[in-house]
């Protein structure tokens, strides 16, 4: 394999390979970097169906393999429990490695594992859907949710390599491959003006999934992504930038009882963030009409599919882990692809102006 995007972390780095055809080196790739290590693959059911039938590259790979059942709802503490005993009830010792073949849950499911088990062992993430190329499987977060919440215990434990490959995504339903267009269209909007006027000059070819476009999209999107977790690892200040949309989109999501996917909230959660920009003077106008005419010609809905409380948003919002001082803070941009340069990363928002703004996704 050639070319993979270095992430740097505290203890090192990690090697992310994005190409056609990449997943049928994956268990080459994973004696070479981990040799000796006894392997452990951990999947989802569906996942693994795909797997097996040949639909997600060779299963020809006779490895141990672990699964759980399909579904956010399984991404909690007793899966954790269930594959850690597993491994254990099977002898797994300190040498062992764990890979994690899958979407976002099952990368931060077997992040978590390994960042627990024996105290730690390393893993290698081959993430199957767009979103978790794009976001989840760089930067290290792992873990799992409770009832009170999404991701609360978890832990830093970057991979050791992560093989994106484009050609896995042909089985995922056209609004499963939406979700990581979301976190593209964010990814070009705070950091590179070129990579956004990209994804709207190609969008069809984006939205066919022709493999080059898909790994042009991976690839930039890994970079920027890489960009600002390496120099901010543990959340200090810079990385709250990929937060951006995000302080609307989490209320969006709990108001809504999570009927609305967490993609589709942060297309809305963008809108809405950029006419707060906007409105602050803090970006040019004409900024949040660019994104939302990007987003709807990606199929986003641009305004909400049914009717939620703003009230009860701005509550939620009001409650957000990013606020300081009890003020509403967002992640704003400047303009397309301009990182705010201003101290802190976020800015406290007025509740009024969030409210007005608001108005534009009802
Ligand atoms: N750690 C991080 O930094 C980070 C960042 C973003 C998101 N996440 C997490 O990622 C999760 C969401 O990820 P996701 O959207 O990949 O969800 P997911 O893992 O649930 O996958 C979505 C669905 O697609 C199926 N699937 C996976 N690959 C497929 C393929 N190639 N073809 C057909 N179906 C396939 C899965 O079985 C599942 O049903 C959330 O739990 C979120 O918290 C983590
Ligand atoms: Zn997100």
């Amino acid at each position: 394999m050639s070319h993979p995007i270095v992430v740097s972390h505290a203890q090192g780095s990690y090697p992310v390979y994005v190409e056609e055809g990449s997943l049928s080196g994956l268990e080459d790739l994973v004696r070479q970097l981990l040799p000796g290590r006894r392997v452990a693959l951990v999947s989802d059911e569906t996942v693994n169906q795909l797997y097996q039938a040949g639909r997600l590259g060779s299963s020809a790979w006779n490895v141990e393999t672990l699964l759980f059942p399909t579904g956010e709802k399984f991404k909690t503490r007793e899966t954790w429990g269930r594959l850690s005993d597993t491994l254990l009830r099977s002898g797994f010792g300190r040498d062992t490695a764990l890979v994690g073949l899958g979407g976002g849950v099952v990368g931060d499911v077997v992040g978590f594992v390994a960042a627990t088990y024996m105290r730690g062992v390393p893993y290698v993430l081959a993430p199957t859907t767009l979103l978790s190329m794009v976001d989840a499987s760089v930067g290290g977060k792992t873990g799992v949710n409770t009832p009170l919440g999404k991701n609360l215990i978890g832990a830093f434990h970057p991979p050791s390599a992560v093989v994106a490959d484009p050609h896995v995504l042909a089985p995922l339903r056209d609004d499963a491959y939406r979700e990581g267009l979301a976190e593209a269209v964010k990814h070009g909007l705070i950091a590179d003006e070129s990579y956004f006027q990209w994804i709207e000059k190609d969008r069809f070819s984006i939205i066919r999934r022709d493999p080059d476009a898909v790994v042009r999209l991976v690839r930039r999107s890994v970079e920027i992504k890489a960009q600002v977790v390496s120099a901010d690892e543990r959340e200090a200040g810079r990385r709250a930038i990929l937060n951006a949309g995000h302080t609307v989109a989490h209320a969006l999501e709990v108001v809504s009882d999570f009927r609305l996917s967490h993609g589709a909230a942060v297309a809305l959660g963008l809108e809405v963030e950029c006419e707060v920009a906007e409105r602050l003077q803090i970006a040019g106008p004409g900024l949040r009409k660019r994104v939302q005419t990007l987003l709807e010609q990606l199929g986003f809905a641009v305004r909400l599919p049914f009717s939620l409380d703003p009230d009860a948003v701005l509550q939620r919002m009001s409650s957000d882990k990013k606020n300081r001082g009890g003020k509403i803070h967002c992640s704003l941009v400047e303009g397309v692809g301009k990182i705010p340069s201003r101290e802190g990363w976020t800015v406290a928002v007025p509740k009024e102006e969030l409210a007005i703004a608001l108005r534009t996704i009802m």
